[in-house]
């Protein structure tokens, strides 16, 4: 499904050429969210298959390889994940090329922990279920989804995005998939024009 809701990222991290600086959205390093739920959970992730969906420059795939799991981490930009390879070449990380819209049949119902920071939101409301539909079904049964995402006041009408963030109305449809939530926490940053973001654990369902 290849569409214009995400073909601009691509020549954005082009252009950037190797300037995180150029990136919106680049920290460039791991998301405390992760990191925090990583220790706090004192998350061991040895002989456990992770992936990181719309990994960008790899930072939060790493945090995960240092914690123990054997990461894919993927994205559909062929520049970010060279670029990705080329900041950590000494990696254990599988950086590879791919569209969450097209998934290689391998990867279904395949991974221990399935991690996405700020890929649903990165995409239009349009494709907003079909995004997430498609992250539920890369966790093997009883496996983990993080999500962790902004959020927005559904009063609010949505000023034109990306990013559009999620309201807790749309990530109910992680359940319709048949996920069940583990835990969730909200967060506050009343500096940031985001300022409410969520952290949700899910656990995929049992056949
Ligand atoms: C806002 S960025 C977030 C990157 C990273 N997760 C982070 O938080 O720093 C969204 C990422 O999703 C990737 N992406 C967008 N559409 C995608 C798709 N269809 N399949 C895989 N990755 C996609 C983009 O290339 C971009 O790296």
């Amino acid at each position: 499904m290849a569409d214009s809701s995400y073909d601009w990222f691509e020549p954005l991290y082009a252009r950037a050429n190797g300037d995180t600086a150029q990136v919106p959205w680049a920290l460039p390093t791991a998301t405390v969210y992760l990191t925090n739920w990583l220790a706090q959970n004192k998350i061991d992730g040895t002989g456990l298959a992770a992936v990181v969906v719309g990994c960008g420059l790899g930072d939060d795939a790493e945090a995960l390889a240092a914690a123990g799991f054997m990461v894919t981490a993927f994205d559909v930009s062929a520049s970010a994940i060279a670029w990705a390879k080329k900041r950590f070449p000494q990696s254990a990380v599988d950086y590879v090329v791919a569209d969450v819209f097209a998934l290689p049949a391998g990867w279904l119902n395949r991974f221990d922990l399935v991690f996405d920071f700020r890929t649903i939101q990165a995409l239009p409301l349009s494709v907003r279920a079909d995004v997430m539909g498609q992250i539920a079904a890369l966790a093997k049964p009883g496996g983990t989804v993080l999500v962790i995402t902004y959020l927005r006041d559904p009063e609010k009408i949505l000023a034109d995005g990306p990013p559009w963030p999620l309201s807790m109305a749309e990530l109910t449809h992680f359940e319709d998939c048949g996920l069940s939530i583990v835990h969730k926490e909200t967060f506050r940053q009343p500096a940031s024009r985001f300022a409410d973001r969520i952290r949700i654990q899910y656990q995929a369902p049992y056949p």
